[in-house]
């Protein structure tokens, strides 16, 4: 078996762990560690019979950084699904990545130790668990740093399902004409399927979407928001159906220090509309809005959404905003 067929069984088995728990949430994950920590015992049988061509795949240099990185990428995926309003720091982050890094090299060294697949399997099962016990441990931490509650009840621990539209049903509800959209168009938070930058990119118009948890196809960047660097007088769209303001609204009534983050984007968002840009987003921001409508670069309209049954709760919300930038000649 060569390197990459080594490479590609264990991006396979890692994919296979986060399926093995599509059903579970992140409750579940908190409070009942021992199904998280169940182990194939056909993994440790590959991983034992292919234990040569895996330490020579591992010698190679860029190796434990990917892997690293699969698991990072794939545990986002998981989280984030789960509960769309959860948001890591880079600090964070970096913790995460140590603990897999950890991880890999627990297993390289009984890899190179373990006299038996026997011993194997049963150290293996044993780093497994540590390394599940420092997973919890540090989400555990970022919970109660930012809301101390029991696990049993704690919010961050919610479902909260981050739904994904047709490209025709934002286009609609975000009140865009497509034969008045100016190039170069963002979709910032796109979706994982970023289903109106593949709309529009067929229909010949030059879009990108942004998300981080976007498609890794071509016209897509995987970025946070936050990490992005707005640059002045770039685009000529900026579209954020159910995203970018839905996240806003969320940490005004929820996290009044995250909502300073957004409220600082939101305006560099502004900032890099080109001159006659335009920036449709939903839901609206009542407690924001009227800010912008003091600048006197920008005109704010706003259009009530034209679907039946909207629930009492959210309808002061329920409208599409679009801003457009001053035209300088
Ligand atoms: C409800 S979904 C909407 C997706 C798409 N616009 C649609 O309507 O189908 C919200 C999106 O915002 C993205 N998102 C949330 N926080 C983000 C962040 N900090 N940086 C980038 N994307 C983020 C999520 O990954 C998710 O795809």
């Amino acid at each position: 078996m060569n390197s990459n067929h080594i490479r590609q069984q264990t991006l396979a088995s890692i994919t296979e762990r986060y399926e093995a728990q599509a059903s579970r949430t992140l409750r579940d994950f908190m409070i009942a560690p021992e199904i998280f920590e169940q182990v194939d015992s056909q993994q440790i049988v590959f991983l034992w019979e292919h234990r040569r061509e895996v330490l020579r795949d591992f010698a190679q240099p860029d190796t434990p950084s990917f892997l690293c990185d699969a698991c990072l990428n794939a545990t986002l995926r998981y989280t984030y699904h789960r509960n769309q309003f959860l948001n890591f720091s880079d600090d964070y982050l970096a913790l995460l990545a140590q603990v897999y890094q950890r991880l890999f090299s627990h297993l390289l060294d009984m890899l190179q130790t373990a006299t038996s697949m026997d011993k194997f399997s049963v150290g293996f099962r044993e780093i497994v668990r540590q390394h599940h016990a420092r997973l919890r441990t540090l989400f555990g931490a970022y919970c109660q740093a930012l809301h101390p509650a029991a696990f049993a009840e704690h919010p961050f621990l919610e479902s909260v399902c981050c739904g994904e539209y047709s490209a025709p049903l934002q286009l609609r509800l975000l009140r865009v004409e497509l034969e008045s959209l100016r190039e170069p168009i963002l979709d910032l938070g796109c979706g994982s399927r970023g289903e109106v930058v593949t709309y529009l990119r067929q229909q010949g118009f030059h879009a990108i979407g942004l998300d981080r948890l976007s498609p890794e196809l071509p016209g897509f960047v995987q970025a946070d928001w936050f990490g992005v660097d707005f640059q002045q007088n770039t685009w000529g769209t900026i579209l954020a159906h159910q995203s970018f303001s839905t996240h806003f609204l969320h940490s005004h009534q929820h996290a009044p220090r995250q909502a300073e983050r957004y409220a600082k984007t939101y305006l560099a968002i502004l900032q890099s509309l080109q001159s006659g840009g335009i920036f449709h987003y939903t839901p609206g921001l009542p407690f924001f809005e009227p800010h912008i409508r003091s600048l006197p670069d920008y005109r704010l309209e706003t259009r009530l959404i034209d679907a039946p049954n909207i629930p009492e709760s959210i309808r002061a919300i329920s409208y599409a905003v679009i801003i457009k930038k001053r035209e300088y000649s």
